[in-house]
């Protein structure tokens, strides 16, 4: 059985084309890039798609350009004329609740995965660490740290990653199980992790936003209290870094 990753090269890609090859799966990676050992493709453009396809039995499909339900679309329609019967497919907590841009296009990919009458599993994950850090990382030469008066769940994309490689290797499920990482932290508690990572001493100055988005992260449909990962915590992270 032969997969294609796309997004390989990516935070989440970047975990899970080493595993599945440690568990001695034939693996091949869409990238734009022309590099040696990659099946170069741009999924928004089509380009490079049907020669990325040939001779793959499934695709693990992660990549997220400006147009995800769209190159998601043209993934499906190419995998179809080539005859590729399985599709795993990476999404996100609470995207059917939440009217933020960037999940209302990754609900339509998510619908086209699962309308597409394909054998898929899909996965909804919660932020991976590194996401959740980037934020406080960003305001390194800041007097203070903004934190948001929000909840977040941030997941070590390791455990990701083993999920997504069982997926791959299985027979399709349809839409599994959600998963998040294992503790839920406030906003202040995230900028207080990773000011003691750092040794930061400057004041963390709570924020909220105005509008129906904001209210649906307060109201907190990204978080699954009930399917908590192992792997491991934030501040484990932070302290790899
Ligand atoms: N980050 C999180 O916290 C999080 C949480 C839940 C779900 N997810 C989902 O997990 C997936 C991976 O996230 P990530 O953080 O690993 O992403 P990432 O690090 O930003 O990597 C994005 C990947 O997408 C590929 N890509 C972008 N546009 C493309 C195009 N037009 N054609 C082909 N490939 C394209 C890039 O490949 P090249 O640059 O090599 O072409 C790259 O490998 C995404 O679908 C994301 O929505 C992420």
């Amino acid at each position: 059985m032969v997969i294609l990753v796309t997004g390989g090269t990516g935070t989440l890609g970047r975990e899970l084309v080493p595993r599945l090859r440690s568990r001695d799966a034939a693996v091949e990676v869409l990238s734009r890039r022309q590099h040696p050992g990659f099946r170069t493709g741009d999924l928004s453009r089509g380009d490079g798609l049907d020669a990325a396809l040939e001779g793959i039995d499934t695709v693990v499909h992660l990549a997220a350009g400006k147009d995800q339900a769209g190159e998601t679309r043209g993934l499906v329609d190419a995998m179809k004329r080539h005859g590729v019967q399985r599709l795993v497919f990476i999404s996100i907590v609470g995207i059917d609740q939440i009217p933020f841009p960037y999940y209302v296009d990754k609900l339509a990919a998510e619908r086209t995965v699962l309308d597409s009458g394909l054998g898929v599993s899909v996965l909804r994950t919660t932020p991976f660490h590194s996401f959740a850090a980037a934020p406080f990382l960003g305001q390194r030469l800041s007097p203070v740290l903004f934190a948001p008066r929000l909840k977040i769940q941030p997941i070590d994309v390791r455990e990701v990653a083993v999920r997504l490689a069982d997926l791959a290797q299985g027979v399709p499920r349809g839409r599994v199980a959600d998963v998040g990482g294992p503790s839920i932290l406030a906003g202040h508690e995230l900028a207080r992790e990773v000011s003691r990572r750092f040794g930061w001493s400057k004041p963390i100055v709570d924020f909220s936003l105005p509008g129906g988005t904001w209210a649906s992260f307060g109201a907190g449909y990204h978080l699954v209290p009930h399917h908590r990962s192992g792997g491991r915590t934030f501040a484990a992270y932070l302290a790899s870094l």
